[in-house]
């Protein structure tokens, strides 16, 4: 650890929290491992786990790492509160996947006055990009545009539902503008469109909630991941309905039980939203506390699988 602000204190609920790992020496090079900070958004979905995986698989002893993790149930207020008492510890780095887009502006500059690189991982933020050294992560408008294109092409002139990310979060955002710009002049017509704030419980819940209002004049669902798509699930089959033939269904993440749900023929179409960033975060860490210069964007690509996709790739998708 480079510094230790001294007399400064860490509330109860935040420390314990934390998950922190004493140095022991085992880094590659065998000096003092890196200490870095994780602020992750939560465990919201499969993606996140996967995602979260990922990092503490980079980030580990034996890769010259002590990894501070904290995952803060999609609370904004409690990320910020672990990013502060990132930064109260002195660790060298933090790693941020910020749950909204608002609201990190003050924190960012305490580190960046605290002399802590910060670096983004999954989403982004609205706040100056002086305030971080490097952002990893994907291009959600495109993925949304994908799902959009796929929607026109495949069930124009269908009445849709959407279920909506968490509010205020890149992605949630994103792959809005992203699709709607997509069907922009096809005959979609959209019934509605509320946040299940990307988990299952909450696309179970609101999709019942549509079904109730809408019942069978809904043929069409564009999920914003694929957790949400597996809740509204239970919802269509309980309303008497068959996913992927009375509502299609068009989702975002492919993750394993996404795959096979598409397998299944119970969704239509998949856009890629690929986790496995540990190792370029990890890499750009490394590089930005070795005072290299590094891209401040980097953007990963995804893909997009059809049924048959899913089929051939389900034995192989590493998550
Ligand atoms: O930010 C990425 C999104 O966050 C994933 O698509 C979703 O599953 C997760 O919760």
């Amino acid at each position: 650890m480079k510094k230790i602000l001294a007399g400064v204190a860490i509330t109860g609920a935040i420390a314990l929290a934390l998950t922190g790992c004493a140095s022991d020496g085992t880094g590659d090079g065998g000096d003092e491992l890196i200490t870095v900070g994780f602020a992750q958004t939560g465990s919201e979905s499969g993606w996140r786990s996967a995602n979260t995986e990922s990092m503490k698989e980079a980030f580990s002893k034996d890769n010259g790492f002590d990894l501070i993790f904290n995952a803060a149930d999609n609370k904004q207020e409690a990320q910020i509160a672990a990013v502060r008492s990132f930064i109260n510890q002195g660790v060298d780095a933090i790693v941020i996947a910020p749950i909204t887009v608002d609201g990190w502006d003050d924190v960012l500059t305490e580190a960046k006055d605290a002399g802590i690189p910060v670096i983004l991982e999954d989403r982004t933020v609205s706040a100056s990009d002086d305030l971080y050294a490097s952002w990893v992560g994907l291009d959600f408008e495109k993925e949304g545009h994908t799902a959009g294109e796929w929607a026109a092409a495949n069930a124009d002139g269908s009445n849709l539902v959407v279920l909506e990310g968490t509010t205020g979060s890149a992605p949630a955002l994103d792959r809005a503008a992203g699709f709607n710009s997509a069907i922009e002049g096809s005959s979609i017509n959209l019934l509605d469109s509320q946040t299940g704030d990307f988990t299952r419980d909450g696309g179970k819940k609101v999709m019942e909630g549509f079904l109730q209002k809408y019942g069978s004049e809904i043929n069409l669902l564009f999920a914003h991941n694929d957790d949400m798509g597996l809740g509204a699930l239970d919802a269509i089959t309980a309303a008497g309905l068959t996913p992927g033939e009375d509502i299609k269904i068009v989702t975002i993440d492919a993750v394993h039980d996404g795959m096979q749900a598409l397998a299944d023929g119970k969704f239509n179409y998949i856009v890629e939203c690929n986790p496995l960033l540990g190792e370029k975060v990890a890499e750009l860490v490394k590089a930005v506390l070795a005072g290299e210069e590094v891209d401040k964007t980097t953007i990963v690509p995804d893909g997009a699988f059809t049924q048959e996709d899913a089929i051939e790739l389900l034995p192989t998708r590493p998550y």
